[in-house]
This record gives structure tokens, C-alpha cells and sequence, in this order.
């Protein structure tokens, strides 16, 4: 009898362990075991801070007038962080299929399906916008620094080619700024309607 109740108690508490590893008994998750990897936070919101403040840059920027010196030192610094933010993005690409991502808590399939797929075409977009924008400065007789730093100018001035690379990069930017919105709008909806504290899996 002592056995049997003994046994019952290991069972017990075995269940409650595997549960609090996966989600607690409110249903909120347990930020320990289901956070991303700190190099993974640490990049997600280095790199959330610098592409919001880029796509805030280059809104405001074009439409500044021409011959401004102020334009041509902003369109500088966007060309930097730009070329910064893409090496940025390489790395996490890299620590992403290093680590992977911690399971998603339960939910209704559409919403893993809407997270899933904006989070695959923020990928996208933080490789393509910052290729697109280079390949645009490369058909351009001003070349592209880093940092003051002169790259090598391979390509050629050429009107046509500049604005097939540039027009890409804005549509990009529009596409780019609705996915973000959406994105944290999800954010918000687990945090203050669904209050899981999924936040808390990619929270510093
Ligand atoms: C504006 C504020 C933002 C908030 C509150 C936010 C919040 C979050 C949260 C909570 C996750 C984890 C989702 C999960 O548990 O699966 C996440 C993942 C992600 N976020 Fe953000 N984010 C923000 C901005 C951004 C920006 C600007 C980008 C990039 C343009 C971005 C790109 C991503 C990507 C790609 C993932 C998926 C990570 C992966 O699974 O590899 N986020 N974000």
C-alpha cells in the first residue's frame, strides 16, 4: 500500500514537471524553459532597433529636397547601417540554425500559420532591403562607403538598372513596415488579450 502510494506520489510529481516545462497550470508559459537563446534575443531586438530606426530614415530622407548636404550625409549613414545591419542579419541567420527556436506554445493553428509565415517573410525582407538597396548605390556614380570606407565600385552609372533596384527597395520598405506592424501587433495581442507571456520568451 505504502509502495502503491509512494509510486502515485513519483507519478505526480513527474506530470507536474513535465507540465511546468511546457506551460504552467494558468496556461501561461514558463519563460525559463521556453525562452530563445540569449545570442538570438540579444540580435533580435539589436537588429528590430536599427531597421525601424532605417525604415524611419529612408521615409523621411527621400523626401528631402535635392542638393541638401544634410540629404547626402543621411543617405550616408543610411548606406552604412544598411551594409552594418546586413552582416547583423548573416550572423543571426547563422546563430538561428544554430540554436533553432523553442516550440511554440499551443494555439490555433492560424495563428501559428499568420506567426510563422510574417516571421519567415521578416527573414526575407531583412536580407533582400539591404541587397536591393546596395545593388541600387552600385549602379550609381557616388559608389558606397562604409563608415567613411571607400567598397569597391564594380558597377556602372546606369539610370535604368538604379531604378528597377531602387524601386524594389521601396516597395520592400512599404511591405517591410506593414509586416513589422503586424508582427508586433501579434506581439501585443498574446500580451495583453491572450496574456500568455510569450513576450517573455524573447524579453532581455
Ligand atoms: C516592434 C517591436 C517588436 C516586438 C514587440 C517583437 C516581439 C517578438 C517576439 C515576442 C518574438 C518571439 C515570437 C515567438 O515566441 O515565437 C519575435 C520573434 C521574431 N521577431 Fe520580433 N518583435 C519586434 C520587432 C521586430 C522587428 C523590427 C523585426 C525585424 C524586422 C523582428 C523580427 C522577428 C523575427 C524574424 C522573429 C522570429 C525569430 C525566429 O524564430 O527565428 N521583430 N519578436
Amino acid at each position: 500500500m505504502l509502495r502503491n502510494e509512494n509510486h502515485f506520489h513519483e507519478r505526480d510529481a513527474m506530470m507536474s514537471t513535465a507540465r511546468t516545462s511546457a506551460t504552467s497550470r494558468d496556461g501561461s508559459l514558463n519563460a525559463a524553459s521556453e525562452r530563445f537563446a540569449r545570442p538570438m534575443i540579444a540580435l533580435h531586438w539589436l537588429i528590430a532597433i536599427a531597421i525601424i530606426a532605417m525604415l524611419c530614415i529612408g521615409f523621411y530622407m527621400v523626401g528631402l529636397p535635392r542638393g541638401l548636404p544634410f540629404k547626402s550625409d543621411l543617405i550616408n549613414f543610411h548606406k552604412s547601417l544598411g551594409i552594418t545591419v546586413f552582416l547583423l542579419v548573416l550572423i543571426r541567420i547563422l546563430v538561428r540554425l544554430a540554436y533553432g527556436r523553442p516550440p511554440l506554445p499551443p494555439m490555433r493553428a492560424w495563428q501559428r500559420a499568420a506567426a510563422s509565415i510574417t516571421q519567415a517573410l521578416l527573414y526575407v525582407g531583412m536580407v533582400a532591403m539591404p541587397l536591393t538597396g546596395y545593388l541600387g548605390s552600385s549602379f550609381n556614380k557616388y559608389g558606397t562607403k562604409l563608415w567613411g570606407l571607400a567598397l569597391p565600385q564594380w558597377g556602372w552609372d546606369d539610370k535604368h538598372l538604379r531604378q528597377i533596384f531602387f524601386g524594389i527597395h521601396e516597395a520592400l520598405a512599404w511591405i517591410m513596415a506593414a509586416l513589422v506592424i503586424l508582427h508586433f501587433l501579434g506581439a501585443m495581442k498574446h500580451q495583453l488579450i491572450d496574456r500568455d507571456g510569450l513576450l517573455r520568451r524573447m524579453s532581455p
